[in-house]
């Protein structure tokens, strides 16, 4: 059964708000593969962790059952140790006709895993955050959306933990209490500068490339897409975590890329907040989860911040240094409540300065990297471009730390790019042009929610 939810009022005010809601909503229509949703039919024929999270929250208006079906498909793929892949692979597409498919993954076969299977990394764990927004959104929508949403909740609820337990746990890396990656493709900004420092010291092996073709730069503009040396790393990781068997004993010591970034951790302390409100509805405790909200918090500040410059910075494990560059993910921990006021205050100035710059300065949302860096490039993804899915944290993230005018100014400030653009991908810096893929999933349901632009979260307001 798929309810259409009405419209929101505030989208039917103008022209521009009806027609981008309802752009919005053919994009994920189209989007729709049966029982999951595709980030982008042509460069991303299966289900991202995070994307689902992203687009259950724009479901959460038009479609809730669709968001639930969408979660649960991505939880059914779920590991016995609690990750969950980065990426579920739909049997039905080919594997020529994505790259790095099934085949390379090779990951061993668990019971309940879905034919073809998933990768073996992780993305950030923003699904709890997702399911308590479509709850929240579906409960007053009638007595079924209610029944409906209470049972999904129940079921994600325990498997939300365990993705907790997991990153807690085992991706512990460094034992200062925050969840390591062990890939750049893990962050899910993938080809951000923050990476470089960490990614030097991993062999590039070339000719790798001559044993697996790749795809992405055939389907995209290889300009936007990383380059060639960066993508024998990537493949390097990954085989070399396949070698052995995909497990995270001492990764510090056998793995070459160990990081822990602001921005995944945020989002990791964000699900505990989310989990808080679940276990209320569930019948759980919710307070372990808020002690660990506050305990990630803690670590963020205490690990990831430089007192020096007062940004965040990704830390490499292994050397347990700081990456010089500043990038997007180092304004993200703004979206924590519980983030003391003077590092609030800090992230605003760091937003607002001439290296990201806020609409006010710039007419347009925040670059994924320092505007002002020498390798600053407009093009190449994550290297520099606009993307929805950031701004749209550090939005919350302003919102929770009475930033209101600066919030207002960007939420207005995606739309009118959206608007202008396209539900693309990402956007350049500097015109506002739509790059990457079309008609892309988190962009449109992202733009559904800055329409109906809810309230935030109790949670925020309690911590
Ligand atoms: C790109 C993004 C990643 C996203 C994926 C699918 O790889 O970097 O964050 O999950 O596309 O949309």
């Amino acid at each position: 059964m798929h309810q259409q939810l009405s419209v929101p009022t505030v989208a039917a005010n103008s022209e521009m708000s009806a027609e981008l809601w309802k752009s919005a909503v053919s994009v994920l229509d189209a989007n729709w593969a049966d029982d999951h949703m595709v980030p982008s039919r042509r460069l991303y024929p299966h289900q991202w962790s995070w994307d689902t999270a992203f687009i259950a929250i724009g479901l959460a208006y038009t479609n809730p059952t669709r968001a639930w079906r969408d979660l649960r498909h991505l939880f059914a793929a779920q590991w016995p140790d609690g990750r969950v892949p980065h990426i579920v692979f739909d049997p039905r597409t080919d594997e020529r006709d994505y790259f790095p498919g099934p085949a390379f993954w090779d990951v061993p076969a668990y019971a309940g895993r879905p034919a073809r299977g998933s990768t073996a990394l992780v993305q950030p764990p923003l699904h709890a955050v997702g399911a308590w927004e479509v709850y929240r959104r579906a409960t007053p929508h009638g007595a079924e959306c209610a029944k409906e949403a209470g049972e999904e909740l129940a079921w994600l609820y325990p498997r939300l933990v365990k993705q907790q337990e997991y990153l807690l746990g085992r991706r512990n890396a460094g034992g200062d209490g925050l969840a390591s990656i062990v890939h750049p493709w893990e962050s899910g900004l993938d080809n951000s500068p923050s990476w470089d420092a960490a990614m030097s010291a991993v062999p590039a092996d070339v000719t790798l490339l001559e044993r697996y073709e790749r795809r992405d730069n055939q389907v995209a503009d290889a300009a936007h897409r990383p380059t060639d040396v960066d993508y024998a790393r990537y493949l390097g990781l990954v085989l070399n975590y396949r070698a052995g068997d995909y497990s995270d004993t001492d990764l510090a010591q056998r793995h070459d890329f160990v990081v822990e970034c602001p921005s995944f951790n945020s989002i990791l302390a964000s699900a505990e907040l989310a989990l808080a409100q679940i276990a209320a509805v569930v019948g759980a405790d919710p307070q372990p989860h808020r002690e660990r909200a506050q305990q990630i918090t803690d670590a963020i500040v205490k690990h990831l911040y430089d007192p020096q410059t007062q940004t965040f910075r990704v830390r490499d494990v292994r050397t347990r240094t700081l990456s010089p560059v500043r990038c997007v993910n180092g304004l993200v921990p703004l979206m924590l409540p519980g983030l003391p006021a003077e590092q609030a205050a800090a992230i605003m100035v760091e937003a607002a300065s001439e290296r990201f710059g806020l609409p006010e300065q710039t007419g347009l949302p925040t670059p994924s990297y320092d505007r002002t860096a020498a390798d600053f490039d407009p093009l190449r993804y994550w290297r520099g471009p606009i993307w929805i899915n950031v701004n749209w944290l550090l939005r919350r993230g302003m919102q929770y730390h009475g930033y209101l005018g600066e919030a207002e100014d960007l939420r207005t400030a995606m739309m009118r790019l959206v608007v202008k653009s396209g539900h693309f991908e990402y956007f350049h810096p500097v015109t506002g042009e739509g790059i990457g893929a079309s008609a892309f999933s988190w962009t449109a349901a992202l733009s559904l929610d800055l329409l109906a632009d809810r309230s935030i979260p109790a949670y925020a307001r309690a911590a």
